[in-house]
């Protein structure tokens, strides 16, 4: 799989609904990914965590490895750590399709996200709920995806940030039609349809789906909402 088609497979699958892997049952992840497959979840959100950037600890790239021959879905590293260019090989040789990493830990990100799509991966882009939408400007063109964070990035579970939204305004318009626009916490039936509204393709969801009994239902819900925006 390249970049390209990478691409054309997010944009045929939008709205899109990424279940965040950090809410899932750990002690169970194959029959999680299986549930996810017959939810009909099209990629998948990976939340790394380095105890540094962010103060939480999670999983990293041997994890993700270990999950990759059991589906076909998508992967999308979010790398909430210090330094992606030092792991970034690992992320890939793991079977990442998109990585996306922090601007406030790479500041002069061209060069990082060159590496990520000459490696024919795409190449994301995150930002924290402080740090203003000016600051990725000048990198917007060096991006195929840009992850607005709803919440501080760090822990699942968090209430959404309702300033998010003319923020996802902002960064649509910002943005090349091509470009893929994310959000990401605090995504549920109360937060979905504004962000949708806003112009928002992909919507990553902890708790929304992984709460519920029925993943099935969840993201079913969630894709509903999201395809009629407010
Ligand atoms: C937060 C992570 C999110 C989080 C989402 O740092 O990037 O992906 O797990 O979880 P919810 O949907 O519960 O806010
Ligand atoms: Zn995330």
């Amino acid at each position: 799989m390249n970049r390209i088609e990478t691409l054309q497979r997010l944009r045929d699958a939008r709205p899109i609904i990424a279940p965040s892997m950090l809410k899932c049952d750990f002690g169970n992840l194959n029959r999680e990914v299986e549930r996810l497959t017959e939810a009909g979840s099209k990629l998948l959100h990976w939340d790394v965590m380095d105890g540094h950037f962010v103060p939480n600890l999670s999983y990293g790239a041997m994890l993700i490895e270990r999950v990759r021959p059991l589906t076909d879905m998508l992967f999308d590293a979010h790398l909430m750590i210090s330094d992606p260019a030092k792991y970034l090989d690992e992320y890939i040789k793991a079977g990442c399709e998109a990585i996306t990493f922090h601007i406030e830990a790479v500041p002069e990100p061209v060069s990082l996200l060159r590496r990520i799509r000459d490696a024919g991966c795409v190449a994301g882009l995150a930002l924290n709920p402080g740090t203003p939408l000016e600051v990725i400007a000048p990198f917007v063109s060096e991006c195929d995806l840009v992850l607005v964070m709803s919440v501080q990035a760090g822990f699942g579970g968090q209430s959404f940030i309702p300033a998010s939204v003319e923020k996802l305004k902002q960064a649509r318009q910002m943005l090349s039609a091509d470009t893929i626009l994310s959000v990401d916490g605090g995504i549920g039936a109360k937060t979905i349809a504004a962000c949708a509204g806003a112009g928002t393709d992909l919507f990553v969801a902890g708790s929304a789906v992984f709460d519920q009994s029925d993943y099935k239902l969840a993201v079913a819900e969630l894709s509903r909402l999201a395809s009629r925006p407010n």
